[in-house]
């Protein structure tokens, strides 16, 4: 099956966007099948930083991309989107397709994920306020308005006014805001139409035909996997199901039995907003990760909370997804380390765990369980073969392979297209 799913095996930003980037030079179509501009994919590439939030990364070399039923849009993101990407000399027309059954996000969306989140004080998530959360929510509640329904005016208009009606109850009586309005709402929303109408089309059939006639297709996941809200870190996840299995029906291919899962990691961990990190490290430690991997988010600018690899994470995400292979990124942010600690899973009231928990009552009182190894103490950003590299970062992915399960194929040193290595034997 020559298709490959590309997910990230932490919580996001492990660098999914530039693998994908890296992968594209040999594929045919690139596809999202879930989350939305929450996801923020950083490329550099021909000199340039291209920042990507909806957009998938394969429209950098120029081939087929798809944003799936399964992907929460912001039309005015997307549009922002593709003007910038156009602006950067990467015009989006007759490559783009949008999934007519995809679900719109709606000036209401990101009002209230801010007022949630204000009224949760301190159980707040940290979203990214892009209103993921409330437009999957309409859309399981059957109040959603998909891209289809904005291209009939009757439909969209009926729509709108079912949830500005629903909506102001709640934003006039409860949170104290001034109502919605339809007739603003349709105006802002049928002024994108024109432009969307040439990408709308079903992409599941899309995709299907593609698989059929043997094109190798893509599937570029977006988050983490620890931010998948039926198996992540929940209440701190994000609202869609963000493992490999969300491609077949985020990207409408159910039948189809895929056979390459690649799971994205740094060779440390991140994670932006709350929820536990059983590795955070220490504020100095953590600081110098930051700084030496410019650990801020892409989407929101907020600094990321860094610490050890956590290879009861790893393991989840690789048993989860099936991962058939690991991309390990940003090695060289360990360089000047003496020495590396890796989580191998937590004590917890007398029992060892080996996989990060579902329940988070579980991780109470639990204590990550440390492995030190001894730092390479040198550059490898210019390192391109796997025998270049120090003999204690080879050990130190030797034993990422052995924590986790599951072989390193792709090895990053550095953010730029040339920085990366195949993990020979
Ligand atoms: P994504 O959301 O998983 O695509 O990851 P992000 O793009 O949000 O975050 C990864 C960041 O690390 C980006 O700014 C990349 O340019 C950068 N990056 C990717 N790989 C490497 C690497 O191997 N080394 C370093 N130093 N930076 C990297
Ligand atoms: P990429 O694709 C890192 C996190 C947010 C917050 C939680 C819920 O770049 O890896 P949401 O806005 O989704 O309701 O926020 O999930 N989050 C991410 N963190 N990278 C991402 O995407 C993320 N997408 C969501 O920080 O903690
Ligand atoms: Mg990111």
């Amino acid at each position: 099956m020559p298709a490959t799913v590309v997910v990230g095996a932490q919580w996001g930003d492990e660098g999914k966007g530039r693998v994908v980037d890296l992968l594209a030079e040999h594929a045919d179509l690139v596809v999202r099948f879930q989350g939305g501009n929450n996801a923020g994919h950083t490329v550099l590439a021909d000199g340039r930083t291209y920042h990507f939030h909806l957009l998938p990364c394969g429209l950098l070399r120029g081939i087929v991309s798809v944003i799936g039923n399964g992907v929460v849009v912001d039309p005015a993101t997307l549009l922002e989107e593709v003007d910038t990407l156009a602006e950067q000399g990467h015009p989006v027309d007759g490559k783009l397709l949008l999934s007519e059954n995809a679900h719109l996000i709606m000036p209401y969306h990101p009002l209230l994920d801010r007022l949630f989140e204000e009224a949760m004080g301190p159980e707040a998530i940290g979203t990214t306020l892009r209103g993921i959360g409330p437009a999957y929510a309409d859309k399981y509640a059957r109040l959603g308005i998909r891209v289809a329904d904005l291209l009939n005016d009757g439909v969209f208009r009926r729509r709108v006014e079912l949830n500005v009606r629903l909506k102001n109850g709640l934003l006039e009586n409860v949170f104290h805001q001034p109502p919605l309005d339809t007739d603003a709402i349709c105006a802002q929303y049928l002024g994108y139409r024109d432009r969307l109408r040439p990408w709308v089309t079903d992409t599941s059939l899309f995709v299907e035909q593609q698989l059929r006639a043997g094109k190798r297709v893509l599937f570029e996941g977006a988050n983490g996997c620890m931010l998948d809200v039926d198996f992540g870190t929940y209440p701190y996840t994000t609202s869609s199901n963000t493992i490999a299995g969300a491609v077949l029906t985020g990207a409408g291919v159910s039948g189809w039995g895929f056979d390459r899962f690649l799971g994205v990691v740094k060779a440390y961990t991140t994670r932006v907003g709350q929820g536990p990190f059983p590795t955070e490290a220490p504020t100095d430690i953590a600081a110098h990760i930051r700084e030496r991997g410019h650990e801020y988010g892409t989407t929101t600018g907020r600094p990321r909370r860094c610490g050890w690899f956590d290879a009861a994470v790893v393991r989840k995400a690789a048993r989860l997804n099936q991962l058939t292979a690991l991309a390990v990124t940003h090695l060289d942010v360990l360089d000047d380390f003496a020495t590396i600690r890796v989580g191998t899973g937590y004590r917890a009231g007398g029992e060892t765990l080996t996989e990060m928990p579902n329940s988070l009552y579980r991780l109470d009182g639990a204590k990550p369980v440390y492995e030190d190894l001894p730092g390479w103490r040198a550059d490898t950003s210019a390192v391109r073969r796997w025998s270049d590299l120090p003999r204690n970062a080879q050990r130190y992915i030797e034993r990422i392979e052995t924590l986790t399960g599951v072989a390193v194929e792709l090895v990053t040193v550095g953010a730029s297209r040339e920085q990366c290595l195949s993990r020979d034997a």
